[in-house]
């Protein structure tokens, strides 16, 4: 079968990671017989300055189509003058909405040779491997009413309404328990129930659904205290489960344990397992253009899709142990470079990446 790509390249470092991806697809292609026909669209600022708009038509039919999505990453200085619905980043919660990618998956993973990356203590983070399960297209993000009013007495106020629906909630509870079952079964779900009606529902559905995964053991965190034990003791979690403003939060934080927000990648999903696919980084325009930034999240969101989306674990797992390879063998981009360690380049790194995976096929 023919996987049909839509690459969409953004704004910032996007096209140059993207660009280091399609080389590891291209080898994938040349070398384990992987078949794939690859599209490219513009999102964000690129499509903003093209068409006027963050999430063109043709954009939006392309992803509709694609089997799967891969995705650079959007936004950056230059359009942040825009009023908000010509923004590059509401191109991204657009095809989010629109493709219904309720499913946020970010795992964090420490690989053993960047222990010396991150700015935790090496026994405190080595082994790390956590998932957030992000909830995408719900929450505060996307709730109404919401606005700017200017109330009697002249001054402006601001307002936006954090909502989630039972069915909302127990859609990305399950996804995270079946998740869960399939790890080290330890589910945490994160919520403000202390404080918010949102998350007090929360609290009571995902509650309601666990007898149905008896192998899988449910735990609740306040997001406060949850942040605090994610810098504190962070390998005590498995899959975390929380709302979309929570684990865009929690996501970065979980991100930095890992040395840097240059490793991770991140899937979303779904009802039916159709997915995006982007690093969980953004656009660093201050990196942009330079062949600094690192590919590698990118590259290991490339090995979600051919598991998660494509059916093509074996795949997945040889660009997995290519990355590990490369790390084994010194490679750093200056994210993650340490003392003792050889630096390179964006371009370098997707070809090493691209040469052990030649190495391992012959
Ligand atoms: C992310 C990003 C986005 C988000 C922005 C760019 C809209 O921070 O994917 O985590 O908030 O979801
Ligand atoms: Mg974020």
């Amino acid at each position: 079968m023919t996987a049909k790509i839509a690459i969409l390249p953004g704004d910032g470092i996007g096209p140059e990671i993207v660009a280091e991806a399609v080389k590891v697809i291209g080898c994938l292609c040349e070398h384990y017989g992987f078949q794939v026909e690859l599209e490219e669209a513009q999102i964000g600022g690129a499509a903003v300055d093209t068409s006027g708009e963050p999430l063109p038509e043709a954009t939006l039919r392309l992803a509709r189509q694609a089997d799967a999505i891969l995705l650079g990453a959007v936004g950056g200085p230059k359009w942040e003058i825009l009023e908000r619905r010509r923004r590059p980043e509401q191109g991204l919660l657009a095809i989010r909405s629109a493709l219904g990618l309720f499913g946020n998956l970010r795992p964090a993973i420490l690989y053993a040779e960047l222990a010396g990356a991150s700015t935790l203590r090496p026994e405190i983070v080595a082994g790390l491997d956590i998932l957030i399960v992000r909830e995408l297209t719900g929450g505060i993000y996307f709730g109404e009413p919401r606005g700017v009013r200017t109330l009697g007495t002249g001054e402006r106020e601001a307002y936006n309404t954090l909502v989630y629906r039972e069915s909302e909630i127990a859609r990305i509870a399950r996804l995270a328990f079946e998740i869960a079952g399939k790890r080290d079964g330890r589910l945490c779900s994160v919520d403000k129930a202390n404080v918010l009606e949102s998350s007090g529902l929360w609290r009571e559905v995902v509650t309601r659904l666990a007898p149905e995964y008896p192998q899988v053991e449910l735990s609740h965190l306040y997001v406060d205290n949850a942040a605090m034990q994610l810098v504190r003791a962070p390998k005590q979690f498995d899959v975390i489960v929380t709302g979309n403003l929570f684990g865009d939060i929690l996501s970065d934080c979980a991100a930095m344990l890992t040395g840097s927000i240059g490793m991770l990648p991140s899937a979303a999903l779904d009802e039916r397992g159709k997915g995006m696919y982007e690093p969980v980084h953004g656009s660093a325009p201050d990196i942009a253009g330079r062949d600094m930034a690192n590919p590698l999240a990118t590259i290991l969101s490339l090995a979600m899709m051919l598991r998660y989306s494509l059916n093509q674990a074996k795949l997945a797992e040889r660009v997995e142990s290519a990355v590990r390879r490369v790390l084994a063998e010194g490679y750093r981009t200056a994210d993650i470079h340490t003392v003792g360690t050889r630096r390179v380049g964006t371009r370098e790194m997707g070809d090493a990446i691209t040469s052990a995976l030649r190495a391992a096929a012959a």
